[in-house]
């Protein structure tokens, strides 16, 4: 009898999503919390012809090659797969697969949620009266900005922003958007000719674009200084599309009145880092896509890809199968 292929998962995952796992291959399943260092993620994945990768795994050329010639597929829990060197991947034939789609609304649900928690700053309040500050009704304290009538410019037009824009319209907002690519739908959202424009002219500014050698660092010191005092910063995408220090600056000079952040360069934030010590801002664990239902389906399709890639076929999500031969 043949030996089964070896997968690495590298975190805890769904049990039953495991199980389907081990039906088909010998799973190398590391049942934690905790991400594995570099050293640890180049042992487990010797033989392996799958991996089953998450965020926290930087999965280069070197990986691959610790793994050897059987790895055949790369499939990422989540829709952004920015940790994996697609380029080494598809030099060496292997196919990388993501999960699209599945989580757009949950996260979209989630960036409006958080839009409209900084504008009524309800963290903030709720610190307030957790510190013993509510001594009674104040006209004029806590006062936050209304949704309804205000602009927000969405940075990336894909299917969370444009996920996102409804939402927002549907609330009485108006929608910019500045985008790389052409959306194919008109939602009543206006297209700005460039970033700067929709920096100036929103209330409420969120990132929505995928991080890439094009969107790193893409908001800075510049930009910040060409938004509106009163606007509100929101980061669901990935940290590094933001200079953090340019961020800290510009929340302490009051430059931007507010962020709302679910992913932060360095990930995670260390608890002593000075953004943590301001009140304009509230950070939080990168949780978007974090609900029962939506991390079940992510973990399904993940699996999905794995065994299709160990079949020998492009998996149904594959991001390089133009790339690669099957
Ligand atoms: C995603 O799907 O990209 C989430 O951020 C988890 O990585």
């Amino acid at each position: 009898m043949l030996d089964k292929p070896k997968v690495l998962v590298t975190r805890r995952q769904f049990s039953d999503q495991i199980i389907r796992l081990k039906e088909v291959a010998e799973v190398i399943y590391l049942e934690r919390p905790l991400p594995p260092t570099p050293e640890e993620l180049r042992n487990h994945v010797l033989d392996c012809s799958g991996i089953f990768a998450h965020i926290t795994d930087l999965i280069d050329g070197g990986i691959m090659d610790s793994a050897g010639p059987n790895l055949k597929v790369i499939a990422e829990f989540g829709v952004g797969y920015d940790n994996i060197n697609v380029k080494d991947a598809s030099y060496r034939n292997i196919a990388v697969a993501n999960t699209p789609g599945i989580l757009t609304d949950t996260t979209a649900d989630f960036a409006f949620t958080v839009l409209q928690s900084a504008a009524r700053r309800i963290a903030e309040s709720d610190r307030f009266v957790r510190n013993g500050n509510w001594k009674w009704f104040d006209p004029l304290d806590l006062l936050g900005l209304d949704i309804k009538g205000s602009t927000l410019g969405i940075i990336g037009f894909g299917r969370i922003g444009r996920s996102l824009a409804k939402k927002a319209l549907s609330s009485g907002m108006k929608v910019l958007y500045f985008t790389r690519s052409q959306p194919n739908e008109d939602y009543g959202c206006f297209e700005v000719e460039s970033l700067k424009d929709l920096l100036k002219k929103s209330d409420f500014v969120s990132l929505h674009c995928p991080l890439t050698d094009l969107t790193k660092g893409l908001i800075g010191k510049e930009e910040f200084s060409l938004m509106q005092k009163h606007a509100v910063f929101i980061n669901t995408a990935r940290g590094p599309i933001v200079d953090t220090d340019a961020l800290t600056e510009a929340l302490i000079n009051k430059e931007i009145s507010y962020a709302a952040l679910d992913v932060t360069d360095p990930e995670p934030i260390s608890s002593d880092h000075k953004l943590l010590s301001l009140d304009n801002v509230t950070i939080l664990p990168h949780i978007a896509s974090a609900t029962v239902g939506t991390r079940r389906k992510m973990s399904e399709m993940t699996v999905d890809n794995i065994i299709a890639g160990l079949n020998g076929e492009v998996p149904p999500n594959c991001v390089n199968s133009d790339e690669i031969s099957r």
